[in-house]
């Protein structure tokens, strides 16, 4: 059954903007980019939105809906109580594009930093081998879309541009989690974590994993870990004096 949904959505651009009032025609069974789009359709085509699978699986439609990151095409309108306005704004760490599309280019900047994955040369027979457990504590690192809800949720860059410099986020912990316990990586990313990506400044708030989209456990299983390993390589009395001695 269709009803009419009451809308309030951020129009605007890098010199500033408002929230627009929009009342949207929608059906049962919809999601805030169906009402979005709709928009678009019969009211402003010129609604600047960044979308591309409506499936949850491209990260494009991040959006903040009444304030919480969320992917546009996965938030049904169901969600919300009869009678609820919808609010949909940019993603809030991130510099307005137009709209509800922001420059999300730290996050490439950052992702570059890391170094890549290096395997160890390959046995004589020509065959990697690992442990299923292994391949499955990768895999859940491997489901992220790199739709950085939980980019702008952290509190230590979502109203601190001046920290984005020496903290690269939770997606980026997860990728050097990734790496750093892959068993065939021969690279040994913890003094990065550390002095780089800033591992030191998340203070396990625990935000990042309750937005994420794939539930991915960003804190329990990749950063917490992470911080576990990258105190090990700066206090552990033996890896320290070989660090020492190898300097010499
Ligand atoms: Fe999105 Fe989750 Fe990946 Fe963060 S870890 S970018 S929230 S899918
Ligand atoms: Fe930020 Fe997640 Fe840590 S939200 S503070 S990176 S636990
Ligand atoms: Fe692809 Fe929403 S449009 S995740």
């Amino acid at each position: 059954m269709g009803y009419d949904l009451q809308m309030k959505v951020w129009r605007g651009d890098a010199t500033g903007g408002e929230l627009v009032d929009y009342t949207v025609p929608v059906e049962e069974g919809e999601v805030v980019l169906d009402a979005l789009h709709r928009i678009q359709a019969t009211q402003s085509g010129d609604l600047a939105v960044r979308w591309n699978c409506k499936a949850g699986k491209c990260g494009s439609c991040s959006t903040e809906i009444n304030g919480k990151p969320r992917l546009a095409c996965m938030t049904r309108l169901s969600t919300f109580e009869d009678g609820e306005t919808v609010t949909v704004t940019p993603l809030r760490a991130f510099p307005v594009i137009r709209d509800l599309v922001t420059d999300v280019s730290y996050n490439y900047k950052v992702a570059e930093t890391i170094p890549a994955f290096a395997p160890e040369p390959r046995p004589a027979d020509g065959a990697y081998r690992m442990q299923q457990v292994d391949v499955e504590r990768g895999q859940e690192f491997r489901k992220c879309i790199e739709c950085f809800l939980c980019q702008t949720v952290c509190h230590v860059i979502r109203d601190h541009e001046e920290n984005k410099p020496q903290f690269s986020g939770p997606r980026f912990f997860l990728r050097y989690a990734e790496l750093e316990m892959h068993p065939l990586d021969t690279n040994d990313r913890r003094q990065l974590a550390r002095e780089q990506a800033g591992i030191g400044l998340c203070n396990i708030t625990k935000c990042c994993t309750e937005v994420c989209p794939e539930g991915i456990h960003i804190t329990d299983n990749a950063i917490i870990p992470m911080k576990e390993r990258v105190v090990d390589r700066s206090f552990d009395p033996v890896t320290w004096l070989g660090r020492k001695i190898f300097r010499r």
